[in-house]
């Protein structure tokens, strides 16, 4: 993509196991183009000073966590059209990976996480806000099993995490951060009727340049 051609940046956010990713890899299906992705979870701050130990009892999900200045920062590049350099996170070590991941320019490009519309700089970047909403029980058997299964968890981790931080911050941040959506989609990326307005609005945005 050329300097001077227009980004239409599309923010997809919900609580943790709420189908976030669903939703991004089913709009990453069907836009045109495509988009190029920028996961708030990849700016979770370096922490080499801490042991594992000590990094497994940080709260992961206060927006503190995050290096947000970086975020944004690369937001704003990419909106200008020109490819980041995006750290990359490694959920088993609780800490950001050595690697970096170019992030490219696109007509279209989707900004996911759970804190993303709880901080007013990232919010003032992003032209179509998604919410997905769904239930705390099913979010929840969902974060067991991706915990477990993927992370190498135990239930007991699990557990302390969810109801020590993920909980609580959830409900402080994440909830209220709801009324900042334009458009809030149950259960996400199986919504079709949900999904077919988006595109719509992407489309028309797209060639309206009217953002
Ligand atoms: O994919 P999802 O939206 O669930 O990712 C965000 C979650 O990742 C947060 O709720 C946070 O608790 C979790 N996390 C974690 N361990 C880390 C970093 C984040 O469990 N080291």
């Amino acid at each position: 993509m050329g300097a001077g051609v227009e980004t239409l940046v599309v923010g997809v956010a919900g609580g943790t196991g709420s189908g976030k990713t669903t939703l991004t890899r089913a709009l990453l299906e069907r836009c045109e183009g495509p988009p190029s992705v920028l996961y708030h979870d990849n700016y979770y701050h370096r922490q080499d000073e801490l042991t594992y130990a000590e990094r497994e009892k940080v709260n992961y999900d206060d927006l503190d966590a995050f290096d947000n200045d970086l975020f944004v920062e690369h937001l704003r590049t990419l909106r200008t059209g020109a490819a980041v350099e995006s750290p990359v996170y490694d959920f088993s070590i609780h800490n950001r990976s050595d690697e970096t991941t170019t992030v490219e320019p696109a007509s279209v490009v989707i900004v996911e996480g759970i804190l993303i519309f709880a901080e007013p700089r990232i919010c003032a970047l992003l032209d179509i806000k998604l919410f997905v909403d769904t239930d705390a029980d099913v979010r929840l058997l969902r974060r067991i099993k991706r915990d477990v299964v993927d992370r190498g968890r135990t239930l007991q981790s699990v557990e302390e995490q969810y109801l020590g931080t993920v909980k609580p911050m959830h409900e402080l941040y994440v909830e209220p951060s709801k009324r900042n959506a334009d458009i809030i989609i149950p259960e996400g990326g199986h919504n079709i009727v949900a999904m077919d307005m988006i595109l719509g609005h992407i489309r028309a945005g797209m060639s309206s340049g009217n953002r």
